[in-house]
């Protein structure tokens, strides 16, 4: 049996709880906000992001963040936005052995880090791994069969993480490529968000095709500028986690983009929805792939749509538009030190 904290009482934070306990590991819960906590005691469930799932009392739940002292393991549940500030705050009572075990999907604002190297400022002392991959908070919490990665510099660690997390509804697989398997996370959202604006337009299953399939080859393009592997993208934390991104009504961005292609306001559509990770990316991965020379065109098109008034037909059109060429043609991948 493992000790694991999570920070982090959202969707995907409590999900994990709820498998982790099943698992039959002791569980913590940290949310900053006692009125989460405070509803998830009174109703013993989070009916606004997990409708029918029971939160066992066995959990505890706390908003003291000492909690995460003498953990093995403390899985960071936070949305990117605010995780340095969260691991800051937990850090001075975080225990050297403890893995530090990130599940954020984004790079960070302005810095336009990945989630890892925030985390390793954050921890300079602890093992930092991230988990990955196709893994719907509503369908985990129910116990349906999910399969996700675990990648760390630190072998032993994502063994450790394979090995505990690993159970008959929840399949843990290993990956070296820290930096492929983040990026692969990260962009996703931003392709659901397009594949989203796709079907509000109410285009067809070629178009959906085409963007997933372009998409896969951003995200790549993307990764492999920032040194990752090739094969990472045609694993679970790039095409697996795009395609349950793209194609769920689970998929916040998606529903997002669906809003923004019936032609509600990007701003206002984020709003409706909640926590959109891909809006915040889109402008990261913009600003990134300019750093590092690469093209993006789809994120390029979607950037002009969220933050420059961009029509949604209007940037279909440019995608469209674009010159002819080889579908293999690879002149944009020059690695970078990163
Ligand atoms: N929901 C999923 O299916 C899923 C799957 C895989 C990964 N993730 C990742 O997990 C992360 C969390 O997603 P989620 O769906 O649980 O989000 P959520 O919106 O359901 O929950 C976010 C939680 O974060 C906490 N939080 C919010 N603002 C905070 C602040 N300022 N300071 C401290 N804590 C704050 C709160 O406890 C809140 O409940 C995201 O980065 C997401 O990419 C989610």
């Amino acid at each position: 049996m493992a000790d694991i904290a999570i920070l982090g009482s959202g969707g995907f934070g409590l999900s994990l709880a709820v498998m982790c306990l099943r698992a039959g590991h002791k569980v913590t819960v940290w949310s900053k906000f006692q009125d989460e906590i405070d509803t998830i005691n009174r109703t013993g469930s989070l009916k606004a992001k997990l409708p029918g799932v029971k939160i066992p009392k066995e959990i505890r739940l706390t908003t003291d963040i000492s909690c995460v002292k003498d953990k093995d393991l403390v899985i960071v549940g936070i949305p990117t936005s605010f995780i340095r500030g969260v691991c800051i705050e937990a850090a001075p009572y975080v225990s050297k052995n403890s893995i530090i075990l990130n599940t954020a999907k984004g790079l960070e604002n302005n810095t336009l880090k990945t989630m890892s190297v925030v985390m390793r400022e954050c921890f300079p002392d602890n093992t930092i791994a991230i988990l990955t991959g196709p893994s719907h908070a509503e369908e985990l919490a129910r116990g349906i069969p999910t399969t996700v990665v675990v990648a760390s510099e630190n072998r032993e660690a994502s063994n450790y993480v394979q090995e505990i997390l690993s159970n008959q509804t929840f399949r843990v697989y290993v990956n070296d490529d820290v930096i492929g398997c983040e990026i692969g996370g990260a962009l996703k959202n931003v392709i659901a968000l397009a594949a989203g604006v796709i079907d509000g337009l109410g285009m067809g299953d070629n178009t959906k095709a085409a963007l997933m399939t372009r998409g896969i080859k951003e995200i790549r393009t993307l990764g492999i500028a920032m040194g990752a592997k090739s094969e990472t993208f045609a694993g679970l934390s790039g095409i697996g986690d795009l395609i349950v991104t793209c194609c769920s009504m689970h998929s916040r961005n998606r529903r997002a983009g669906i809003l923004i292609g019936k032609g509600v306001a990007p701003d206002e559509a984020v709003e409706q929805v909640g926590t959109v990770e891909g809006y915040v990316c889109t402008q990261n991965a913009y600003d990134l792939a300019k750093k590092l020379g690469v093209e993006l065109p789809i994120t390029e098109q979607l950037y002009k749509l969220l933050f420059e008034g961009e029509k949604p037909y209007e940037a279909l059109k440019n995608l469209m538009g674009r010159p002819v060429k080889n579908e293999t043609e690879d002149q944009f991948l020059v690695r970078h030190e990163f």
